[in-house]
């Protein structure tokens, strides 16, 4: 399948096709997502919780993000990649903003990067934009500022909540952002914005108005234990089945099951005899 870029992605939303978008952090997750046809990748800052265990987003580093972009890249050539801007990389100054953002690009080939915020990060957007670079939004539940918004909280479930996201959502707009997601808000809202917006609007857990669909690979493979969020679905187990690999694989090693001939490499023709004469030399026995 071609490549989906931006226009693309704008044409599916006017045609009423739903866009699909996972997360991946590493190179064999980026080639499945591309071989299932996923239509964009995030290589999202939640790798510090799905990949290195921390218990939130705040640690993860510049470096990590493109190392993992890096990754994506090469595993899916021919999706649209998102690298999202881990906390403090685009909040302290435009120019440090645009400067990571240009890492991105540089150093990872991604398509997109992706900034949480409103209002308050419209003037990094402006510098990213400007610099020309293709900008995703990110508002509703914004996990690096959970703490401002007293915990992993759905966002937007009164009137007046639901009116400052749409503010954000414009003001967003008119700094220049070419794709939104929304992330855990009422799918009335997230419908609102999406008609109101002629981009393209994203939901994590935004309900089925938006013009596509982000999952997090971890939880909805049912590989990340610690919580699963209420959006998430399922669509299968793997812990319980690289745990039973696992134990099926400990097991049959202790028994002796584990490897059979069948998983050994051979001596090349002719060599055993010379190699017998040379073990026994060399086995120090003065018997023999
Ligand atoms: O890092 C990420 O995966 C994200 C999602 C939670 C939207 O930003």
């Amino acid at each position: 399948m071609p490549k989906k870029m931006i226009h693309d992605l704008y044409r599916m939303k006017q045609d009423g096709e739903k866009i699909t978008w996972i997360t991946a952090y590493d190179y064999p997750t980026a080639q499945f997502a591309e071989a299932a046809g996923m239509d964009m990748i995030l290589v999202g800052d939640s790798l510090g919780m799905c990949v290195y265990g921390y218990p939130g987003t705040i640690p993860v580093t510049m470096d990590q993000c493109i190392v993992h972009c890096e990754a994506v890249r090469r595993g899916a050539p021919n999706t649209f990649v998102v690298g999202d801007m881990p906390f403090m990389s685009y909040q302290s100054s435009v120019e440090k903003a645009i400067e990571n953002a240009g890492r991105f690009l540089k150093e990872a080939s991604v398509d997109a990067v992706k900034l949480e915020g409103g209002r308050r990060v419209t003037a990094a957007v402006r510098g990213i934009v400007d610099a020309g670079i293709l900008v995703v939004g990110h508002i509703g539940l914004t996990p690096q500022s959970s703490g401002q918004l007293g915990g992993h909280k759905a966002q937007g479930r009164t009137a007046e909540s639901a009116r400052g996201l749409i503010q954000d959502a414009l003001a967003l707009e008119q700094a220049g952002v070419q794709m939104l997601l929304l992330e855990a808000v009422p799918p009335e809202v997230g419908k609102f914005i999406t008609q109101r917006l002629a981009m393209p609007v994203l939901s994590i857990g935004a309900g089925m108005h938006c013009d596509g669909q982000l999952l997090i690979v971890s939880d909805m493979i049912g590989q990340f234990q610690a919580f699963t969020p209420k959006f998430v679905k399922k669509y299968c187990n793997v812990a319980e089945v690289i745990v039973n690999a696992m134990k099926q694989y400990s097991s049959e090693v202790r028994s002796g099951a584990f490897p059979t001939d069948d998983h050994c490499y051979h001596m090349l023709e002719g060599e055993y005899p010379k190699f017998a004469e040379m073990a026994k030399e060399l086995s120090g026995d003065p018997q023999d």
